[in-house]
């Protein structure tokens, strides 16, 4: 008898194939990020991420709420300052939209649903940058480090339950770590945007928070030809103490998630990136693709590959599927 293995008994009806199903989606394993902008009147469409806003304070509130009805893991704010200047003041004021987001959101939820918050300057900067930039022109690692140093303890005390450290300066993690711990904030969690590569597809973002970032940040993140490189990475931000370590952008970096899933024994989080998301939603605006079985598969890729965690713009989309 030929053929002697037939695994498409396996997939001969929907309960079968559900029942082996190796990997699902869970509402509590996606985070959803957010925009919040000062000084709108109301929400502000983004143009190259359909579907996506730069919320004002009130709408956002309305969307942690939903969040936390929906059960998602989390939500992960941006501010978008209506000021920047060189060094980013207004990350660390605590009435900067960012730190009033985080606050409006603990309000919201309580801990119903997790609060991160983006600790990077490049949303308050005027050269767009992710850090300050020293007499010529260069990002100064360790001044930016100072200035991470205390966003981490403003957010906090804002309520943010997670700082995401996403600049890529050495030493972030553990600067970060010890001024949490010397101002009595030992149970913050941070999630390290560990490994994070200089990509093109955080194109749709730049216009998400009005960057005006000239040039790229290819001395601070990583070359995407480079894979032992996130290893390393992921090390260094584990022995500087982070909770949960990040690989960024997912789709492209597949070989990542599995990589550092394998090597750290921390939860993985894997970011799907506005680019990612703004290539599936305009191909399936012209009739391309099926909208919805992309953005699953998608995501599900991304969760078999080894990520516990998602960070997607369609977290709210996919649980609602889900309910
Ligand atoms: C840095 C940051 C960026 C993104 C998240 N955090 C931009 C960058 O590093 O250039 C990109 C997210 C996305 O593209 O969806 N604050």
């Amino acid at each position: 008898m030929f053929p002697v293995d037939r695994p498409r008994r396996l997939r001969a009806t929907p309960a079968m194939r559900s029942l082996v199903r190796e990997t699902r989606l869970d509402p509590s394993q996606l985070v959803l990020p957010m925009f919040v902008a000062e000084g709108l009147a109301e929400p502000r469409p983004i143009a190259s991420m359909p579907g996506v806003v730069q919320h004002t304070r009130d709408s956002a509130r309305r969307a942690y709420a939903e969040a936390a009805e929906l059960g998602l893991g989390g939500v992960m704010l941006f501010g978008v300052p209506e000021h920047k200047d060189a060094v980013g003041s207004g990350a660390v004021d605590p009435n900067g939209i960012l730190n009033l987001a985080i606050a409006d959101a603990r309000s919201e939820v309580g801990d119903a649903t997790v609060v991160m918050a983006d600790l990077c300057l490049d949303e308050f900067t005027d050269h767009g940058h992710c850090g300050v930039l020293d007499g010529q022109g260069r990002v100064d690692n360790d001044a930016t480090l100072d200035i991470y140093a205390q966003m981490g303890v403003v957010q906090a005390e804002a309520g943010a339950h997670v700082v995401g450290p996403s600049g890529m300066m050495d030493g972030q993690v553990g600067r970060i770590r010890a001024e949490l711990d010397a101002a009595g904030h030992t149970d913050t969690v941070i999630l390290a945007y560990a490994a994070k590569y200089a990509s093109a597809f955080y194109g749709p973002f730049r216009e998400a928070v009005d960057s005006s970032l000239q040039g790229d940040r290819r001395t601070y993140q990583q070359d995407p030809a480079n894979a032992r490189e996130a290893v390393r990475e992921v090390l260094l931000d584990l022995a500087e103490g982070a909770d949960i370590v990040m690989v960024k952008p997912a789709l492209s970096y597949l070989d990542l998630i599995a990589e550092v899933r394998r090597e750290a024994d921390v939860p993985v989080a894997a970011y799907n990136v506005s680019g990612e998301y703004s290539m599936v939603e305009a191909a399936a605006a012209q009739g391309w693709i099926d909208r919805e079985r992309a953005i699953d598969e998608s995501v599900l890729s991304i969760r078999r590959a080894g990520a516990d965690i998602v960070l997607t713009y369609w977290a709210a989309e996919i649980a609602k599927r889900l309910h």
